[in-house]
C-alpha cells in the first residue's frame, strides 16, 4: 500500500465538470446533438487516454492510431466513435477493465464534489464501493471516503438504512474498529467517512504470506474479537467479517472495517451484488445468513472469524469450490477438515477453539466474543480452552439406535448436560442388560 504522500493515481487534476456518460447514453445523445455528445465523450476520452498510458497498458503511439482512427471514422460516419471503444476494439484494454476506470473517475468526480474534503488517491475498490484516501481540510488530517455507486441512490430503503447505520456506528469508539466520521451525499452518489488506517488489509497479508504463525494469528484474532466484544454490546451485529474487512497498521494493531456498513444490504442483497464476481465467493458467511434466518446474532460474527481464522492458520479457507452456491452449500452440510489436519504443526487448543467458531449452529457455537477471548487467552498461554470442546456426533449415533427414528441433527458438546434422548438410551440399555443377567440367573438355576 502506498503512503498519503505519494501522487495521485487517476483523474485528480481533471477539473472538467461534464458528467460522465456511459457508451448508450452517449450514443442517444449523439442522435439528439451529435455536437454536443462529442464534447462530453471527449472529456472522458481524454482522461481515460491519459490513464491507461500512464498505466502502461497502451503506449503513445497507439493511443494517437486510435485517436487519429476515431476522428476519421467520426468524420467518415457523422456518428462520434470514442477513443475507448477503440482502445478496446483493438484489444488494449478490455471492457471490464474500462468499466472499471469509468466507476473510479466518476466516483472521484463525485468526491471532488465534497465541501471540507480534498480527494488524493484512490485506495482500493470492492464489489459494492470505491475506496478513496482524503484530506479533511478543517483538522488537516487524512480519512479514507468510501463512495457508493450510483446504482444504489435509487433503492429508498438502502439510502435510509445506510444513514441510520452510518449514524449508529459513529457511535463506536473502540482502537481495533475504522472509526466512522461522516456520512453524506456528493452529487448521485453517497458516501461514507471513516478513519484513514494506514496499512494492509489481512487479505494482502494472506496472500503474500500463505500462512500466518500461530501466535501472530491468536493476536491479531484477539482484537478482532475484542472489536466485536464492543460492537455486540452496543447492540451491531457486523454481518460480513473476512480477511478484507481487517485492516493491519504497521504498528500491529488490527481494526475492524465496515461496521453498520455492511448491513445496509440485507444479506440477500449483498449476495446478490457479489454474485458473478470472481471476487465475491462468499468463504466466511454463516449458514443462518446463507438460510436467511431473520435473527442474526453474535455466533453469526464468531463463524465469520473463525473462518477467517482457518484460513490464517492453514493457508486456505475452510470451504472452496467453483460456483458461489457449492461453497454455500458446504458451508450448510459439510464439516471441514479439522484444521490441525491441514496444517499439524498446530497446537490442539486453537484447533478446537478454531472448530467451536465454525460449528454448524449458531448455539453450538461460542454464544459471545468474550467467550471466545477467554479461550484465546487460554491457547496464547499453552492452556485448554474452557469452553471449546471436541464435537461427538450425538445425533448420528441417536438416528442410528432410537427406535423413535427421530432426527436428530445438533452437535452437542461433550460436557453439556445430558439431553432427555441421551437419558433415555441410558434407561434402555440398562434394563436390557437387567433382563439378560435375569435371563440367564433364571436358566442357571
Ligand atoms: N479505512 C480505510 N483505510 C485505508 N484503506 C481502506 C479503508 N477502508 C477500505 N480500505 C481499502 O479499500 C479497499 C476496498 O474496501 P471495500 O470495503 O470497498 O471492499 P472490500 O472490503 O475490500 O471488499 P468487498 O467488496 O468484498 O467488501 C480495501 O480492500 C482496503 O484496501
Ligand atoms: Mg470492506
Amino acid at each position: 500500500m502506498t503512503t498519503p504522500d505519494s501522487q495521485p493515481e487517476i483523474g485528480l487534476t481533471d477539473n472538467d465538470p461534464t458528467p460522465l456518460q456511459d457508451g448508450a447514453a452517449a450514443k442517444d445523445a449523439a442522435a439528439r446533438n451529435p455536437n454536443e455528445s462529442s464534447r462530453s465523450s471527449t472529456g472522458f476520452d481524454t482522461l481515460i487516454g491519459k490513464i491507461v498510458v500512464e498505466r502502461g497498458l497502451v503506449t503513445q503511439d497507439e493511443l494517437q492510431q486510435c485517436t487519429h482512427v476515431a476522428r476519421s471514422r467520426t468524420q467518415a460516419h457523422g456518428v462520434p466513435v470514442s477513443i475507448s471503444e477503440l482502445l478496446v476494439e483493438n484489444e488494449y484494454v478490455t471492457k471490464r477493465q474500462l468499466d472499471r476506470l469509468r466507476t473510479d473517475l466518476e466516483a472521484v468526480r463525485s468526491t471532488q464534489q465534497i465541501p471540507g474534503y480534498q480527494i488524493i488517491r484512490k485506495l482500493g475498490a470492492g464489489a459494492m464501493a470505491t475506496v478513496f484516501l482524503a484530506k479533511q481540510l478543517s483538522l488537516d488530517r487524512f480519512v479514507a471516503i468510501k463512495v457508493l455507486p450510483k446504482k444504489f441512490s435509487s433503492n429508498q430503503t438502502f439510502i435510509d438504512r445506510f444513514y441510520r447505520e452510518g449514524r449508529a456506528a459513529a457511535k463506536l469508539n473502540d482502537a481495533n474498529i475504522v472509526g466512522a466520521l461522516d456520512v453524506g451525499q456528493a452529487g448521485e452518489h453517497h458516501y461514507f467517512v471513516m478513519e484513514f488506517v494506514d496499512g494492509d488489509t489481512l487479505h494482502d497479508r494472506i496472500l503474500e504470506r500463505k500462512r500466518l504463525p500461530e501466535r501472530e494469528a491468536i493476536q491479531i484474532i484477539r482484537q478482532v474479537a475484542s472489536a466485536l466484544k464492543h460492537a455486540h454490546d452496543m447492540g451491531f451485529v457486523h454481518r460480513d467479517i473476512k480477511p478484507k474487512n481487517i485492516m493491519l497498521t504497521k504498528a500491529g494493531v488490527a481494526k475492524l472495517a465496515d461496521l453498520g456498513l455492511a448491513r445496509a444490504l440485507s444479506d440477500r442483497e449483498a449476495a446478490e451484488a457479489e454474485a458473478g464476481r470472481a471476487f465475491g465467493t462468499p468463504y466466511y458467511i454463516s449458514p443462518e445468513q446463507i438460510r436467511g434466518a431473520v435473527e442474526i446474532g453474535p455466533p453469526a460474527d464468531i463463524y465469520g472469524l473463525g473462518a477467517t481464522f482457518y484460513h490464517m492458520l492453514t493457508g486456505r479457507v475452510p470451504f472452496d469450490g467453483t460456483t458461489p452456491s457449492q461453497v454455500m452449500h458446504k458451508h450448510l452440510k459439510v464439516t471441514a477438515t479439522p484444521p490441525d489436519h491441514v496444517n499439524p504443526s498446530l497446537s490442539e487448543p486453537v484447533a478446537l477453539i478454531v472448530e467451536m467458531m465454525l460449528r454448524k449452529e449458531a448455539r453450538d457455537r461460542y454464544q459471545s466474543a468474550a467467550e471466545l477471548l477467554v479461550d484465546l487467552d487460554c491457547a496464547a498461554a499453552g492452556r485448554n480452552p474452557e469452553y471449546a470442546r471436541p464435537a461427538v456426533d450425538i445425533a448420528k449415533l441417536a438416528s442410528d439406535t432410537a427406535p423413535t427414528g427421530e432426527e436428530a441433527t445438533a452437535i452437542r458438546r461433550v460436557g453439556e448436560p445430558v439431553s432427555g434422548t441421551v437419558i433415555t438410551l441410558i434407561v434402555i440399555l440398562c434394563v436390557s442388560v437387567l433382563l439378560n443377567l435375569v435371563l440367564i440367573a433364571v436358566q442357571a438355576i
